[in-house]
């Protein structure tokens, strides 16, 4: 407001002010945790960001789930199947699309509460959820 009338002051200020307050809490805000757990009992703790996919976590945590996300997530091969609990899968905040369900269909394990993996992007509120990892995965495309 004071500096209303000096337009070469107010927008450098302005624009600093913006920059510093979009970049430093959203870094902090962003990460996520997300535990997996292997049909054997292993629980395999990995961190991401908001947005990623859980599939870009395995990836990027280079997680060794064999054969998971075979295909990068173009939803034609379900290696990416996990298991949910319940309200998880209740809160996820996207419905899988018929594409996904086709692809479920073809999943080993298939249960209520499946999920392609590639098809699930990480929120705030799924911080610290845990998923389970189904016994065998089914590539569709082989
Ligand atoms: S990675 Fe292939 S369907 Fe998800």
């Amino acid at each position: 407001m004071i500096f209303s009338h000096w337009n070469g002051v107010s927008k450098s200020t302005s624009k600093a002010a913006r920059s510093t307050s979009t970049t430093k809490p959203l870094s902090e805000k962003e990460e996520v945790s997300i535990t997996f757990v292997r049909a054997n009992g292993e629980r395999i703790k990995a961190k991401g960001k908001v947005g990623d996919t859980i599939l870009d976590i395995v990836v990027n945590n280079e997680i060794d789930l064999d054969g998971y996300g075979a295909c990068e997530g173009t939803l034609t091969c379900s290696t990416c199947h996990l298991i949910f609990p319940k309200e998880v899968y209740d809160a996820l905040p996207d419905k899988p699309t018929d594409e996904e369900l086709d692809m479920l269909d073809l999943a080993y394990e298939l249960t209520d509460t499946s999920r392609l993996g590639c098809q699930i992007v990480m929120t705030k509120d799924l911080d610290g959820i845990e998923v389970r990892v189904p016994t065998t995965i089914n590539d569709a495309r082989a």
